[in-house]
C-alpha cells in the first residue's frame, strides 16, 4: 500500500541563482544520508527530490529547473503548502575516511555527507558556472566546469585517483550522471576502493511497486537507490539504459 501524502509548508526558501532553490520544510523526517521523498504538486505530478541536509524545523531539499514540475517547485513561495511521502529508499552506509564525488544537482543528495565528515574531499562538477549550488555551504569543494568557465576544465572524476591516492580514502560516495558515474565506479574498482554510488531512474511509486524504476534486476526505489559499485559494474542496465515516463527504453 502507498503512504498517503501529508501536507507541509515551504517555510523557507533560499535562491542559490535562476535555476536552483534549496526549499526548507516544517516536517518532521527522521531520515539517512541518502533517502529521498515524493514530493507531490496536487493537479501537477510527484517526483523524488534527495534530501539535502535538515535545520532545526525539517528537512531541505534542493531543486534545480528541468521541466515542468521541478519549474513550478522553483517557483512555489514561502508560506506555499505542498504534498511529501517518505522518506524512502536505502541510504549510504557511513565511513568517515571518504571523498564525495558530485556531478549536478547530485551534489543534494550527498550534501549530508559532506555536512557529517567535514574533512572529506568534495570533488564537484557542472556543465557551466552559473548552476553553481552551495558555495558558501561548502567553500572546500574541488569545482570543474566542462565548459572551463569556472574551476577547473573538465570533470570531477578527472583527479579522483589522484585524490584516493593522496588521501588513502576508504570509501568514495557519488551522485551525478551516469556516465560520470561509471568512471568512478571503475577507477574504485581498479584501486581496490570501496565505492556507493545513488543512482536515478523514473520513478512514479517510489516503493518498488510499480516497477517502472528497474534498472537490470533491481528496483532502484526500493532496493536503492545506494549501490555498492562493483554490484552495479554487474547490472546491464547500468551506464546503459532506462525506462522513460511512458514505459520506453531510453539510452541513459
Ligand atoms: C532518487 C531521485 C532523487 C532526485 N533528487 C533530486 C534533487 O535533489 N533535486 C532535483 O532538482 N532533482 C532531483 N531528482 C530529479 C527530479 O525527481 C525530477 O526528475 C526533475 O526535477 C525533473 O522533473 P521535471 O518534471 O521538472 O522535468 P521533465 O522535463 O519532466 O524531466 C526531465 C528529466 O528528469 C527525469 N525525470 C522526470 N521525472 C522523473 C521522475 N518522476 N523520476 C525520476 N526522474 C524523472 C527524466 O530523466 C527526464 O528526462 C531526483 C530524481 C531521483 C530519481
Ligand atoms: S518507482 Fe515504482 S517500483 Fe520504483
Amino acid at each position: 500500500m502507498i503512504d498517503l501524502p501529508r501536507t507541509v509548508k515551504i517555510i523557507k526558501k533560499t535562491v542559490h541563482n535562476t535555476d536552483n532553490v534549496t526549499i526548507h520544510l516544517a516536517a518532521s523526517v527522521r531520515y539517512s544520508p541518502g533517502q529521498f521523498l515524493m514530493i507531490w504538486l496536487p493537479g501537477v505530478n510527484e517526483k523524488p527530490f534527495s534530501i539535502a541536509g535538515h535545520d532545526a524545523d525539517g528537512p531541505i531539499i534542493t531543486v534545480r529547473r528541468r521541466g515542468g514540475f521541478s519549474g513550478r517547485l522553483v517557483e512555489l513561495k514561502e508560506g506555499s503548502l505542498i504534498g511529501l511521502r517518505g522518506p524512502y529508499g536505502r541510504p549510504f552506509t557511513l565511513i568517515d575516511n571518504c571523498c564525495i564525488v558530485a556531478g549536478g544537482i547530485g551534489l543534494a543528495c550527498l550534501a549530508p555527507i559532506a555536512d557529517l565528515y567535514r574533512d572529506a574531499p568534495i570533488l564537484y562538477g557542472e556543465d557551466r558556472t552559473s548552476s553553481r549550488i552551495y558555495r558558501e555551504r561548502f567553500p572546500r569543494a574541488s569545482f570543474y566546469t566542462t565548459d572551463g568557465s569556472a574551476g577547473k576544465k573538465g570533470f570531477p572524476t578527472d583527479d579522483l585517483e589522484s585524490v584516493i591516492r593522496a588521501r588513502g580514502c576508504d570509501m568514495v560516495y557519488c551522485c551525478g550522471p551516469e556516465p560520470m558515474l561509471v568512471k568512478a565506479v571503475k577507477t574504485c574498482n581498479s584501486l581496490g576502493v570501496g565505492c556507493q554510488v545513488s543512482i536515478e531512474r523514473y520513478m512514479k511509486c517510489g516503493t518498488g511497486i510499480c516497477g517502472q524504476c528497474a534498472c537490470g534486476p533491481i528496483r532502484v526505489c526500493a532496493d536503492g537507490t545506494v549501490f555498492d559499485g562493483d554490484q552495479l559494474l554487474e547490472n546491464p542496465d547500468f551506464g546503459r539504459r532506462r525506462l522513460d515516463a511512458s514505459g520506453a527504453w531510453q539510452a541513459v
